[in-house]
């Protein structure tokens, strides 16, 4: 599967590309999401028609708590506004307020078999890491993902690697489909922008930042404190060498310096002459601060659009009605070619 860089507009000037992403609500992201997926998003939503979810429906796969998921669930849906996301520019939902993804799920659980399912890389490693709830659900999790994507014919989604896989399947669910049916959903791409940050543990940078990580000081949530991301930043492991450069064996300095670049857009070599002849101290203090002024607008939208749950709720409904309407359209297509009578 080839990544594109698309350049907006160029291909085809009179109409936009669109693009779709969604986002499960299972807990606060993290500086890694943000800088990795949320921070381009917006950039995308600037360049292409788009359309981005709260994937509430995936989310339980894995037990919830209730009380816990109704709250997530807004807490991400504000946090969508919070990047800077504008509903009256792209589709902006939650995945179970549209009921056509969980139809057109089933309908494509039909023409998905099971020896390609059982080849996913993620549900292999989940249900090992939840061995007591192997559910069906999570075994046709790439199943309903496929469907969030074909609804919207979208063109293009953005991915991280290890959703690269479902996305392969998306496509050849779609192509299965087209082939059966004639053309039906639009094949999607992965889009791979200019640079998706893939930001290290603080704690041990030849893993992921994840918030599943049992020591909380080993990633950045997007709402930690600025004392806190002080904190978390200045107890970064480095290594004994003590220069600010990139290079091999120094894991430690390099997922520094990337998140660096992210927040202040300078490159490696600028950084490293920023801090020639300076200590990781002086280093670690410069990475805080431009973390925490990264982070500090969209905590404070964050704050403001939570305290007015009934615009969330509102822009919530206006999300749905729009996202319906497109999702509707693509799901009647795709019924009817399969021979259901319409109502
Ligand atoms: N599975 C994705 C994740 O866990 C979330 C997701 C659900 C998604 N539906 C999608 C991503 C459609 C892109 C497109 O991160």
């Amino acid at each position: 599967m080839e990544e594109k860089i698309i350049i907006p507009g160029a291909e085809s000037p009179e109409k936009k590309k669109k693009i779709l992403s969604c986002i499960q609500p299972s807990g606060i992201p993290t500086l890694g999401n943000y800088l990795g997926a949320l921070k381009n998003w917006k950039t995308l939503s600037d360049d292409f028609d788009s359309a981005f979810a709260v994937a509430d429906l995936h989310a339980i796969t894995v037990r919830q708590d209730p009380q816990k998921l109704r709250k997530q669930i807004m807490e991400v849906f504000a946090l969508l506004l919070a990047i800077g996301l504008d509903p009256e520019k792209s589709i902006i939902f939650i995945q179970s307020h549209v009921p056509a993804h969980a139809q057109l799920a089933w309908v494509l659980n039909c023409y998905t078999q099971f020896g390609e399912m059982s080849r996913m890389t993620q549900f292999k490693d989940k249900s090992q890491s939840h061995a007591d709830n192997v559910n069906v659900g999570l075994f046709s999790y790439p199943v309903l993902m496929a469907a969030d994507i074909l609804l919207y014919q979208a063109d293009l989604v953005p991915v991280g690697a290890d959703q690269k896989q479902h996305l392969e399947i998306a496509r050849d669910i779609a192509n299965r489909f087209n082939g059966i049916y004639g053309k039906t959903f639009t094949i999607p791409d992965p889009y791979i922008g200019k640079q998706g940050a893939r930001v290290m543990s603080l704690q041990d940078p030849t893993k992921k930042m994840s918030k599943s990580d049992p020591n909380p000081k080993s990633y950045v949530s997007v709402f930690d404190t600025p004392e806190t991301i002080m904190k978390k930043i200045r107890s970064a492991v480095t290594d004994s060498e003590g220069g600010v450069y990139y290079g091999e064996g120094k894991d430690g300095v390099n997922n520094l310096m990337g998140i660096y670049s992210c927040c202040t857009g300078l490159d490696y070599e600028q950084i490293a002459n920023e801090f020639q002849g300076k200590g990781y101290g002086d280093f670690k203090n410069a990475v805080g601060e431009a973390v925490v002024e990264e982070l500090r607008p969209v905590r404070e939208r964050y704050d403001m659009y939570m305290k007015d749950q009934a615009y969330l709720k509102e822009m919530a409904a206006k999300g749905a009605a729009t996202a319906s309407r497109i999702a509707d359209r693509t799901l009647q297509k795709a019924m009817k070619k399969c021979g259901f009578v319409l109502p």
